[in-house]
């Protein structure tokens, strides 16, 4: 007869015995929350594929950022929508354009909050793509001349962290330039370093109004069947001087996640995106699913893969779950 000796179920006895051995624990002060300004006042819309998300007018974006911090949650990510487009997107890089307001008032607020800057030309730009064009090409060099703008605007306004999401080469040295040229040398870069070329940004550019509105971002944002190009981009962000490195999306990439964390010793940052909300959000709503069960699950699966930092929709949600 068997005689059972190894048992590893002892370590799962009970709550005391569980909350012992846990390896990893997840926190609000994990969590990055994106939110979506507008022009106006007054206005507080419900982002119909991203339930429980905004657009906010400025005033109202400020009335978030206080229950965020009150919350536990150290910082927010701003994006935002101009009141105006053209072919190189210029409301970016405007002092009176939703994002810089917002970023200036936040900051004044609640000067506590770290705050961060998304820095793309999507939003701003007529035809929807990350960049200047030449032709239907996205003109690399000449882009990084702009983004350099957005850049030193958002600094100028108060952000802490500039996030570059465009995929351009060579937009973390030429930001980095910029800043330090500016006298912005404490505002850190957080490189969307790794940004694959993914159907999970949909609900996203509805809420962001930010879809190409001819082809594709495949020509700059990466394959999803790479991770040895992943570990190339990683390799040269952070030699242009990134703080932080990004890996977008969460889900579906949890092995790229792993990869960079044991690759370099940078904090790694994971966003997990708005498709991945989406999904869970639409099944919950259903009846499918528990909610906080499976984003608790999933946030921790983030923070186990390696990731030090998550940027997430459920950021509000989980730090109330988990008070
Ligand atoms: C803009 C940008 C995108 C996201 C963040 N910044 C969309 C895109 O690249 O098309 C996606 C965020 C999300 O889906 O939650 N470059
Ligand atoms: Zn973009």
């Amino acid at each position: 007869m068997l005689i059972q000796k190894l048992r590893p179920r002892r370590m799962r006895i009970s709550d005391g015995m569980r909350a012992m051995v846990r390896e990893t624990e997840l926190s609000a002060k994990d969590f990055v929350y994106p939110i979506f300004v507008v022009p106006g006042e007054h206005v507080k819309e419900e982002i119909p594929s991203m339930p429980g998300c905004f657009h906010l007018s400025v005033e109202n974006a400020v009335e978030l950022a206080r229950e965020i911090y009150r919350l536990g949650i150290p910082s927010v990510e701003v994006f935002g929508l101009p009141e105006y487009k053209d072919e190189i997107g210029s409301s970016a890089w405007d002092p009176k354009s939703p994002v810089q307001r917002a970023i200036a008032a936040i900051k004044e607020a609640v000067p506590e909050l770290v705050i961060v800057g998304d820095v793309c030309l999507c939003q701003y730009t007529s035809h929807g793509h990350c960049g200047k064009l030449c032709g239907e090409y996205v003109d690399n060099d000449e882009t990084l001349k702009l983004l350099q703008k957005v850049a030193v605007s958002q600094a100028e306004a108060g952000a802490d962290i500039i996030a570059p999401s465009d995929m351009m080469d060579g937009r973390v040295a030429a930001i980095r330039e910029a800043l330090d040229g500016d006298g912005f040398t404490n505002v850190s870069i957080m490189s969307y370093a790794v940004k694959y070329a993914s159907g999970y940004y949909g609900p996203f550019r509805d809420a962001a109004d930010s879809a190409p509105q001819f082809g594709d971002r495949r020509q700059y944002q990466m394959d999803p069947a790479n991770v040895q190009e992943a570990l190339k981009e990683v390799d040269l962000d952070v030699a242009e001087g990134a703080d932080i490195i990004m890996v977008k999306p969460a889900l579906a990439y949890l092995d790229v996640v792993r990869r960079v964390r044991e690759h370099i010793h940078h904090p790694v940052a994971v966003y997990n995106v708005s498709g991945e909300y989406a999904m869970v959000k639409a099944a919950a709503q259903n009846g499918w699913i528990d909610e906080k069960r499976i984003v608790l699950e999933t946030l921790t699966g983030m923070k186990r893969a390696g990731a030090d930092i998550i940027i997430t929709y459920h950021a509000m949600d989980a730090a109330k779950w988990m008070q």
